[in-house]
């Protein structure tokens, strides 16, 4: 017993003399998971890796003072950068764990306020919240117990960490809303904002963000499934997320309706660089007509007049589907029996306009993807 608790002590000053990258310690007991998030956007959040990011902080104006606000929410886990003590740099944390981990687990709770919301964090050491119904209230500190005269040993919780399972913020998705809610630009005008109506909706952020997938949580845990974090909107999750969005149709006098109907408790797409679109064909006797487009958009500017998310201070147009809203568009073309109608809705990460003028090239965000798709035969 004795060579074991020394090994398991070596063990882990091993694990803490590695820790220059806090998830390096996370990964070695929590391999899926560590692999998931690194496909994530939370692992991505920088301008070292989000191309989209990089081209909209290259034309900011508080690039040339290079004084990179948004490391609040893109980059916290750069604590130096954070506290002052470096100015932003293209280093291992910005490039692999902009949000560690530790960013999210340690989440006590969410301090309101109009410009942007606070995250308050637990400043206790290795002392994590999680989430687990059937566990809930349950604060888990790590221990061995002997039976069998000291013969047998049964452990309890991480032998890393302790385990808090008391936070309701973790369970009703609040512990994402310090980065996620709404947004203010320097004039007082919200930039972005998820609109959240939670209402009697029984999904959160978390049960569509991080459904459970196969595999186990630890390696020295048996669990037959885990929470997803690979949270992302582009790689992997439209198809989990998809079922969120229901499309339908229906035959009018004129013509025909496509309703969409939003089971997510945020507007979809609110960023002003998104283009959201409905998309239409219809196949008939051989033939495929394309109808015109529909966008869905949130426009922001200056004067009656588009312009950058730092400039604008007011809402020229706003068509975005909010939450549990069910938007119908109106098609004046009449079905015929045997026709195939194909409806398409999607997103351009950027809009192809703001794209152009912000360079943004890439072809992940500057073509066409379809978040849900249905064919309906007449
Ligand atoms: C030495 C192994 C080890 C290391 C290192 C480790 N963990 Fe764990 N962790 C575990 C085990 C085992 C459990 C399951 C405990 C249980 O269910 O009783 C766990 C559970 C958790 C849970 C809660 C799971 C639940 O049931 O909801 C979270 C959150 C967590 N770990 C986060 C982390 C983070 C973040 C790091 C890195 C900073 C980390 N862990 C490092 C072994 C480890
Ligand atoms: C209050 C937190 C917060 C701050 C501060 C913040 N952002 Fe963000 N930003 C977010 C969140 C959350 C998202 C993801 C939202 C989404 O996808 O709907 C995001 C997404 C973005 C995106 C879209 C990225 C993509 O891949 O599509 C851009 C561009 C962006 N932010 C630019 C900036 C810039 C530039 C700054 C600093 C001047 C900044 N943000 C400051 C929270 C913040
Ligand atoms: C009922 C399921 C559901 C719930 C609950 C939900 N979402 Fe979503 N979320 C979606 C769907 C579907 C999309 C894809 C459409 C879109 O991008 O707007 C999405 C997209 C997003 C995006 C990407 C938006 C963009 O255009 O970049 C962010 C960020 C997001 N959700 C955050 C959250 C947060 C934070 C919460 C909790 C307040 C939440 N979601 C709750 C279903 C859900
Ligand atoms: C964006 C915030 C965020 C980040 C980043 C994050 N987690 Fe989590 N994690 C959560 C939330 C929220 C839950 C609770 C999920 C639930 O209720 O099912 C969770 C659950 C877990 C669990 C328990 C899984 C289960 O099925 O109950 C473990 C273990 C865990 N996280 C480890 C990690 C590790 C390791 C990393 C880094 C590689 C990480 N987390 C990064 C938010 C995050
Ligand atoms: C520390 C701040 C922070 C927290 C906490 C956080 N996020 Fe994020 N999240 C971001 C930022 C910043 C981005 C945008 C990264 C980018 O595109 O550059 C993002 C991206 C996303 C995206 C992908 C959007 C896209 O463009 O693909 C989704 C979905 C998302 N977050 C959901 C969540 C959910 C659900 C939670 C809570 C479990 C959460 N986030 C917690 C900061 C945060």
């Amino acid at each position: 017993m004795r060579s074991i608790k020394i090994l398991s002590l070596m063990l882990l000053l091993t694990l803490f003399a590695q820790a220059t990258l806090e998830n390096t310690t996370c990964k070695k007991c929590h391999p899926v998971i560590f692999q998931e998030y690194q496909n994530s956007m939370h692992a991505k959040a920088s301008v070292f890796k989000d191309p989209v990011h990089k081209a909209v902080w290259d034309k900011h104006p508080a690039k040339q003072k290079n004084n990179y606000k948004c490391a609040k929410c893109h980059t916290p886990s750069d604590h130096a950068l954070m506290e002052g003590k470096s100015k932003l740099s293209d280093n291992a944390i910005q490039k692999s764990e902009p949000i560690s981990c530790q960013q999210c687990h340690k989440i006590q709770s969410i301090e309101k306020h109009a410009k942007a919301n606070k995250n308050i964090m637990s400043t206790k050491e290795k002392y994590f919240f999680s989430a687990n119904k059937a566990r809930k209230g349950e604060k888990v500190v790590f221990k061995e117990e002997k039976s069998l005269f000291g013969l047998m040993t049964k452990t309890t919780g991480s032998p890393y960490h302790d385990i808090d399972y008391s936070n309701e913020n973790f369970y009703n998705g609040d512990m994402c809303m310090g980065c996620h809610a709404h947004k203010q630009n320097g004039k007082g005008f919200v930039v972005c904002d998820l609109e959240v109506k939670q209402k009697n909706s029984k999904e959160t952020c978390i049960s569509c963000h991080m459904p459970k997938m196969k595999g186990s949580l630890a390696n020295q845990k048996e669990s037959s499934t885990h929470a997803f974090h690979g949270v992302s909107m582009h790689n992997g999750t439209p198809e989990t997320l998809s079922r969120y969005v229901k499309l339908s149709l229906e035959k009018t006098a004129n013509g025909f309706t496509v309703a969409i109907k939003n089971e997510a408790t945020h507007t979809l797409f609110p960023q002003p660089l998104r283009l959201n679109q409905l998309r239409v064909e219809i196949e008939r006797d051989g033939k495929t007509t394309t109808l015109p487009a529909h966008n869905f958009v949130r426009v922001i500017g200056t004067d009656g007049k588009p312009s950058m998310p730092w400039l604008a201070t007011e809402v020229l147009k706003d068509t975005t589907i909010k939450a549990h809203e069910a938007r119908k568009i109106n098609f004046d073309m009449r079905l015929k029996k045997g026709d195939v109608v194909t409806v398409r809705f999607g997103y351009y990460i950027a809009n192809p306009k703001a794209a152009k003028k912000l360079d943004i090239e890439q072809k992940s965000a500057t073509e066409f993807t379809v978040l849900t798709k249905k064919r309906f035969k007449i």
